[in-house]
């Protein structure tokens, strides 16, 4: 896809998901969810060569310092990726995210082993994982499923799921809640921000 058009989908995605997101050079200028996955964007693609890979790591120290969001040049993140208020993201080396996922602050996709191995979740298409929460090793949440806020995942979670608690209980997720859980709408009241 040309770099124009996935800056101009981002920014969309950005507007679709934060009822609080106005002009498009305001969000490309306050989001750092937005600065992480551009620069990620930028990073991963060095990290396919390896003479990059030492300044693709160093640019996503760069951009943590600022963002407070670390994700490693290696995982792999599909379209219309979204982190609302970023502050202390980790997403592992071998991450695999599917497209139109949404993270909050704090979400943690990490590794249960040092082995150099696939170590990290994948994530699949239409997943939000809610705050503070922790999913760990090479487990995989199905499509269109929902992790709720400090949340610790450690098994696979089964497609249009969600996945609550320490350890993580599973349960099958309806339509309505569906809805609930992907717009922040249902929690944010618009009239707030007129
Ligand atoms: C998990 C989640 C997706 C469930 O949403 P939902 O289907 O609308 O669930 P409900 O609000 O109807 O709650 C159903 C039950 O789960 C419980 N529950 C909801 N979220 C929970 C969570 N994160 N951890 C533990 N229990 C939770 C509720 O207390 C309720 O329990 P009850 O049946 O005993 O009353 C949602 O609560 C969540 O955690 N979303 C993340 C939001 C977030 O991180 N926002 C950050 C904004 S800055």
């Amino acid at each position: 896809m040309a770099l124009l058009a996935t800056l101009r989908e981002d920014l969309r995605n950005a507007r679709a998901h934060d009822p609080a997101a106005r002009g498009d050079v305001e969000n490309a200028l306050v989001y750092s969810g937005l600065h992480a996955i551009w620069a990620h964007r930028l990073a991963h693609r060095m990290w396919a060569r390896p003479a990059l890979r030492g300044p693709a790591r160093i640019l996503m120290q760069a951009v943590r310092a600022f963002t407070g969001i670390e994700i490693h040049p290696g995982a792999t993140i599909g379209r219309r990726f979204f982190i609302d208020h970023g502050m202390g993201v980790v997403i592992g080396e071998t991450a695999e995210i599917g497209d139109d996922v949404m993270l909050y602050h704090g979400v943690t996709l990490g590794g249960r082993t040092l082995q150099q191995v696939k170590r990290h979740p994948t994530i699949g298409n239409r997943v939000t994982i809610g705050a503070g929460a922790k999913v760990l090793g090479p487990l995989t949440i199905g499509d269109d499923s929902a992790v709720g806020a400090n949340a610790v995942v450690t098994r696979d979670v089964p497609a249009e799921s969600i996945a609550t608690g320490i350890p993580a209980v599973v349960r099958q997720r309806s339509a309505k809640e569906r809805e609930q859980a992907v717009d922040p709408t249902s929690y944010i009241d618009p009239a707030m921000y007129i």
